[in-house]
């Protein structure tokens, strides 16, 4: 096993081969350009994300946050720059071993025609119990409690509709399965209403403990609790810090939060 593992390594030095040997969850990207077509979004971006902290990305609608995190899970390429994942060069790996290592969700959240169980996991031996656990912790206990066949309801176009907000908490259950170094939500929470919001992000944020974590919000109390907020505009960053250096020291963020406030 370990001539195996050395053998993988050499390959992978040699780039013959870009699969990844391991992982740290570290995220930078280098004076990255992208453009869509003509529109230019973003001009030698660079950043750097600490592997098992938590980030996250505000600003104004179309400032660039969900082009980011489409370029991290490797959906868009830069124009030009590099961005790297742990020691990894993005371009050079093989996404979909990537996929193993990175969770993305989005404001969509999808339910597949199927069961609430199958939804949430395809593995049939995760017991009941584990399942119904995270159900709580999505704030779905009584969502679940009402379902005609419990766990083995078909939900989807066929079967129970969700509300957008359910959806999401859906959604949100999957991440509780995953074993992913790397956990992005973008938007994941925007049809919640506040009180649920803040209970499930806090039970999710507890279990994401020591994973990188990108949230995206324009709920700002949502993002109160990262360890480093950026703020964007325009594609480019004005601003880096806590909510409170933040809020204390720059104009723009303040008026973010302000404006959110008249919400
Ligand atoms: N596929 C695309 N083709 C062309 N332009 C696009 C495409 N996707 C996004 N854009 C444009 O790129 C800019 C950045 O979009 P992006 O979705 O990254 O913004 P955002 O900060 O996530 O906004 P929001 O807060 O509304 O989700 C916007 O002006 C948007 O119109
Ligand atoms: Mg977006």
């Amino acid at each position: 096993m370990i001539a195996y593992n050395f053998m993988l390594i050499i390959l992978y030095k040699m780039e013959i081969i870009s699969i990844i040997i391991f992982i740290e969850g570290n995220i930078n990207f280098k004076n990255v350009c992208f453009s869509y077509d003509e529109k230019n979004i973003f001009n030698d971006l660079s950043f750097d994300i600490t592997s098992g902290s938590s980030v996250a990305f505000v600003g104004e609608s179309g400032s660039g946050k969900s082009t980011i995190v489409k370029q991290i899970i490797g959906l868009l390429k830069p124009d030009s720059g590099k961005i790297c994942i742990g020691e990894n060069d993005l371009s050079k790996l093989n996404l979909n071993n990537f996929y193993n290592y990175i969770s993305y969700t989005s404001q969509e959240s999808p339910v597949f025609d199927g069961t609430l169980r199958e939804n949430m996991i395809f593995d049939k031996s995760i017991p009941d119990q584990k399942i119904i656990e995270v159900l709580k912790q999505v704030e779905l206990t009584e969502f679940y409690y009402n379902l005609p066949k419990g766990l083995d309801t078909e939900v989807g176009e066929r079967g129970i509709k969700l509300s957008g907000g359910e959806r999401q908490r859906l959604a949100l259950a999957r991440v509780f399965f995953q074993k992913t170094q790397i956990v992005i939500l973008d938007e994941a929470t925007s049809a919640m209403d506040n009180v649920t919001e803040e209970s499930v992000m806090k039970n999710l944020m507890s279990f994401l403990k020591n994973k990188t974590i990108i949230t995206i919000a324009h709920r700002l109390s949502t993002i109160k609790n990262a360890d480093k907020i950026y703020a964007f505009k325009h594609g480019k960053i004005v601003g880096e810090g806590s909510f409170k250096g933040l809020l204390e020291h720059n104009q723009y963020f303040g008026e973010l939060w302000n404006d959110r406030m008249e919400d």
